[in-house]
C-alpha cells in the first residue's frame, strides 16, 4: 500500500487539516494509508521525513473518486478535537471522517473507541478553558514615557500556560469579560489582543514578559484576607489548582503559610466576641451618616422624610436597585396620587411617574383637565422590582412583604400632606391603603370615604396605566383608557379649594 505522510504545524487548527482530509477522502485514501506529522515533531528530528510537500503532491495528483461530506455536528466535533495537543489529534480525526463516511451514526455510538477518546479531549479542551477563566492574572502596563492617562483605555498583560491550542476558543470570552480595558494574552502557543474593537489571535508563540504592576502586595492583601481558615480542604484545592498553574499565579507564594496557619486562626476566631459585619452597602453606610435630629421615626417634612427613604434597607429591594424613588408634588397638594413601585426608567431617574406609565397617565390627565403639577405622585413600594434578564431589567410585582416595609414611609407622606383624595393605581396600592380584603375588580372606578369630620378622606381606586398600555390599541384598550380619563376628571372636583 502506498503511504502518504502530511504534515501540518503544530498550531494548525481546523482548516488547514480540513483541507488535506477533504483531498485525502475524495481520493479514498484509507487512513492506515496516511502518515499524519506534525512540523518539527519527534520524526521530523530523526530526519525520517525530507520533503514535508510530497505526500500531499503525490495524493492530490491522484483522481478524484467520490464526493465527501459531513455532518454539522460531525464537523464540530472534530474541530473541537483538533484544538488538542495530542501529537496523534489529526489522525484521530481523519480516522473519524473516514469512517462516519460508511457509519452516519458513529457520533453516536458511546462504545466506540475513537469517539471515547475524541470526547476525552474535548472534555480536556474545555477544562483547559476553564482554567485559563480562572487563573489568568492581568497585570496593567505602566504608562509609557509621555503618555497621557486621560482618553487612553487601560492597558494590561498577561502570561498563561495552556496545556492545548485553546486560545481561538477562548478569545471571545475574554472580549466580552473584559470589553472595556486593552488587553494582550501571551503564551506559549501563540497571543490574543482586544483593543476594544477586535480580536486577533496569532499562533505565534510568546516568551513569558516581565509582569509587574506595582500592586503584587495589594493582592496578596486581598487574597490573604479573603482566604478562609476555616474552608482549608487541601486535597481539594490541589485538584482544582493542579500545580502545573501554581508558577503564574502570584497567590501561590501565600497559600502554604496561610494553610499552616489555618488552625490556629480558626481557633482565635472561635474565641473572639461577636461584631456587627461592617456596613459595605452605600445605604447602610449612609444610615449610619444620618444626623442625629433626622434619626426619629417620624419625618417633620417632605425632605427629611426624602432622606429617610434614601437609606432605607427594610426589605431586599434597596441592594438590587438604583435608588429609592420618593414621592413628589406640593407639599399642599389635595390630591395624591399612588402607583405601583418606580419602574426602570423611574428607577435611573429618581422620579416617579416619568417612563411610559408615566407618559400615558401624563396625557390622561390632560384628557381629563386636570394640572399634573397640582398633585402629589407616590407610590406604594420606593424602589424597583425586577428580574434581569440579559442585560434587560424586567418588571416584577412586589410581594406583600415589599408593600409592608414600606407602608410607614406611605403613611407618612399622607399624614405629612393630609391630602383630600387619595387616588390608588392598581391593585398594589389598594392592598397598601386599605388592606387584603379589597378586590381591584370590585372597586374600580368607584370612591368612597375613609374617616369622618375634619379627617375624612375621599378614597378613587382606578387601573393603573401600565395595565392600559398592556392593552394596547383595540376595542377594549381603547374603552378602559376612556374609563380610566373618566375617573381622572373626577380629580378637578378636588383641585379648586371648593371641592369636598
Ligand atoms: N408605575 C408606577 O406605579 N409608578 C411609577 O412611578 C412608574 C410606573
Amino acid at each position: 500500500m502506498t503511504r502518504y505522510v502530511l504534515t501540518l504545524e503544530d498550531s494548525a487548527a481546523f482548516e488547514p487539516w480540513r483541507e488535506m482530509a477533504r483531498a485525502a477522502l475524495q481520493r479514498a485514501i484509507p487512513p492506515e494509508a496516511i502518515d499524519w506529522r506534525i512540523r518539527g515533531g519527534e520524526t521530523d528530528l530523526f530526519g525520517q521525513i525530507t520533503d514535508d510537500g510530497d505526500g500531499l503532491e503525490a495524493l492530490t495528483a491522484l483522481p478524484v473518486v467520490k464526493t465527501v461530506t459531513l455532518r454539522a455536528s460531525c464537523i464540530a466535533l472534530l474541530r473541537d478535537l483538533l484544538c488538542h495537543s495530542d501529537p496523534g489529534r489529526f489522525a484521530l480525526a481523519y480516522r473519524i471522517a473516514w469512517r462516519v463516511q460508511g457509519n452516519p451514526h458513529l457520533l453516536e455510538v458511546v462504545t466506540d473507541a475513537d469517539i471515547t477518546r475524541a470526547r476525552i479531549m474535548v472534555r480536556q479542551n474545555r477544562e483547559d478553558c476553564h482554567k485559563m477563566a480562572s487563573f489568568l492574572r492581568f497585570r496593567e502596563e505602566p504608562l509609557q514615557q509621555g503618555e497621557e492617562q486621560d482618553g487612553r483605555r487601560r492597558r494590561f498583560l498577561a502570561w498563561f500556560e495552556p496545556q492545548h491550542h485553546i486560545l481561538e476558543r477562548i478569545a471571545p470570552f475574554f472580549s466580552r469579560r473584559f470589553t472595556d480595558m486593552d488587553w494582550v494574552i501571551l503564551t506559549p502557543r501563540g497571543s490574543i489582543r482586544w483593543d476594544g474593537k477586535g480580536l486577533v489571535c496569532s499562533p505565534e508563540p510568546c516568551k513569558r514578559p516581565e509582569l509587574d504592576d506595582g500592586f503584587g502586595e495589594l493582592w496578596d492583601t486581598y487574597y490573604a484576607s479573603t482566604f478562609n481558615p476555616a474552608r482549608v480542604r487541601t486535597k481539594a484545592m490541589r485538584r482544582e489548582m493542579p500545580g502545573r498553574y501554581w508558577k503564574n499565579l502570584p497567590e501561590t507564594r501565600l497559600i502554604p503559610q496561610l494553610v499552616a496557619g489555618a488552625e490556629a486562626r480558626v481557633r482565635t476566631m472561635a474565641e473572639q466576641e461577636l461584631r456587627p459585619a461592617p456596613a459595605f452597602h452605600e445605604r447602610l453606610r449612609a444610615r449610619e451618616q444620618l444626623p442625629a435630629e433626622l434619626m426619629p421615626d417620624v419625618a417633620e417634612n417632605l425632605e427629611d422624610l426624602a432622606a429617610r427613604v434614601r437609606t432605607c434597607t427594610a426589605c431586599p429591594l434597596h441592594c438590587s436597585a438604583t435608588q429609592a424613588v420618593v414621592g413628589e408634588g406640593p407639599a399642599d397638594a389635595r390630591i395624591m396620587v399612588v402607583g405601583e413601585q418606580p419602574g426602570d426608567q423611574e428607577d435611573l431617574a429618581g422620579r416617579p411617574f416619568v417612563g411610559p406609565a408615566g407618559q400615558l397617565l401624563h396625557e390622561a390627565l390632560g384628557e381629563a383637565g386636570v394640572d399634573r403639577g397640582a398633585l402629589y405622585l407616590t407610590n406604594a413600594v420606593k424602589h424597583f422590582r425586577f428580574r434581569l434578564q440579559g442585560r434587560r431589567r424586567i418588571h416584577q410585582n412586589p410581594e406583600a412583604g415589599h408593600v409592608a416595609a414600606c407602608r410607614p414611609w406611605l403613611e407618612q407622606e399622607i399624614a405629612l400632606i393630609r391630602p383630600k383624595l387619595i387616588v390608588s393605581l392598581g391593585a398594589t396600592p389598594l392592598r397598601a391603603l386599605d388592606g387584603p380584603g379589597m378586590a381591584m375588580s370590585d372597586v374600580r372606578g368607584t370612591s368612597w370615604t375613609v374617616g369622618r369630620g375634619e379627617n375624612a378622606v375621599w378614597r378613587l381606586a382606578l387601573a393603573h396605566p401600565s395595565w392600559l398600555l398592556r392593552l394596547g390599541e383595540g376595542a377594549q384598550g381603547d374603552s378602559e383608557r376612556q374609563r380610566f380619563v373618566e375617573g381622572l376628571a373626577r380629580l378637578r372636583d378636588f383641585t379648586d379649594q371648593s371641592g369636598s
